[in-house]
């Protein structure tokens, strides 16, 4: 505050409590029993009723001298006239940081009993996993939905199909680090006739109605320009975060369209990065709560 504004501040507080004590000591100046200014001398109404200049109750009168008391004193003990701090000391912001103290403390003893402990012993620890499942909640629900049960370009965290990996290395990296998928498009490489098969094989594996020529081209194909990545029977690969191809769970669904729209655009899925934005411990804990998902663990 500025010193113009301190001094505004403070003469008009000091002038509002002065009206107060002036106000009482111009009433107690009435006298009892005289008519009130303005009003009629022998106007009576509703049988007995006149206004008169009758003093204040006592009670009221007193619990009024005390509230003014009580202003005075809190303004020298607190903060109130300008910028004078009061005599006690005390400060929103000095009481702000006591409390965030307070709270920080609290929170290093709440995680001490996770200190030191590994995911997979954590994941088999209940308090570390609810506690997880807090962090999840807050952090990971919005992609991967409040059960952890996925939706089209998120991958389910519950079942046991994993696309990056499902040990606790791989999940902690995957949250730590982030992942980013590359499926390239194939717009531009593949013929109208060898797409179609190609689906088609994708789709149904072992029980494709492919036959002679159209099989051909489908696994010669493949081997061509998916082998590389979806490994030789499709099998995918944990390193390239290239989904399995032929266990029936589909990141972008199983649909002839979905799967055409897949090789013929690519997919770019993108698990985000936590490892700034979360404590060491706190990503710690949510890999715990996902292994513990998958191992039947908990919620
Ligand atoms: C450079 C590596 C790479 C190559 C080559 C590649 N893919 Fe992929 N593919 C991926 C990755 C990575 C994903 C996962 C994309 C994502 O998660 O966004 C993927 C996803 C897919 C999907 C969607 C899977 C699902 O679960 O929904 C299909 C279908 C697919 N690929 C088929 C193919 C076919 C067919 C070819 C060959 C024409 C091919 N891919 C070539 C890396 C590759
Ligand atoms: C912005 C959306 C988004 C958020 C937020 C997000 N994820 Fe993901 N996550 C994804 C996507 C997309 C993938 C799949 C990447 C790909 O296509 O391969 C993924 C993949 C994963 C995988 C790998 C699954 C597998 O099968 O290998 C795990 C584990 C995972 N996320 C956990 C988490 C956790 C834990 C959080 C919260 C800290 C989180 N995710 C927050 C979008 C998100």
């Amino acid at each position: 505050m500025s010193t113009f504004w301190s001094v505004t501040v403070t003469v008009v507080v000091l002038l509002n409590i002065l009206a107060c004590v002036w106000l009482l000591i111009w009433t107690s100046k009435k006298q009892p029993g005289e008519v009130a200014e303005g009003a009629e001398k022998d106007h009576v109404w509703d049988g007995d009723l006149r206004e008169l200049n009758n003093p204040l109750p006592r009670w009221w009168l007193h619990t009024f001298i005390l509230s003014i008391v009580f202003a005075l004193g809190y303004l020298v003990a607190y903060p109130g006239l300008g910028n004078f701090p009061g005599l006690l000391g005390w400060s929103q912001h000095k009481q702000h940081d006591e409390r965030l103290a307070e709270v920080q403390e609290q929170r290093q003893s709440f995680y001490a009993q996770f200190e030191g402990k590994s995911v997979t012993e954590l994941a088999g620890d209940p308090a570390a996993r609810s506690f997880g499942s807090e962090l999840y909640s807050i952090q990971c629900a919005g992609c991967h939905g409040v059960n952890a049960q996925g939706a089209v370009g998120f991958p389910n965290l519950r079942d046991d199909v994993w696309i990056w990996g499902g040990d606790a290395q791989a999940i902690h990296t995957t949250i730590a680090k982030g992942r980013q998928a590359v499926m390239p498009q194939f717009y531009a490489t593949l013929d109208q006739e060898t797409v179609p098969a190609l689906i088609e094989y994708v789709r149904n594996w072992d029980n494709a109605d492919l036959r002679g020529e159209r099989l051909a081209l489908a696994q010669q194909t493949f081997q061509r320009n998916c082998m590389a990545c979806h490994g030789p029977d499709g099998q995918g690969n944990p390193l390239m975060g290239a989904p399995n191809l032929r266990n029936g769970e589909w990141l972008y669904g199983g649909s002839e369209e979905a799967v055409r729209q897949s090789i013929l655009f690519g997919r770019n899925g993108n698990m985000p990065a936590f490892g700034n934005a979360l404590s060491a411990l706190d990503i710690d804990l949510l890999a715990a709560y996902v292994l513990g998902l998958n191992e039947g663990g908990a919620e």
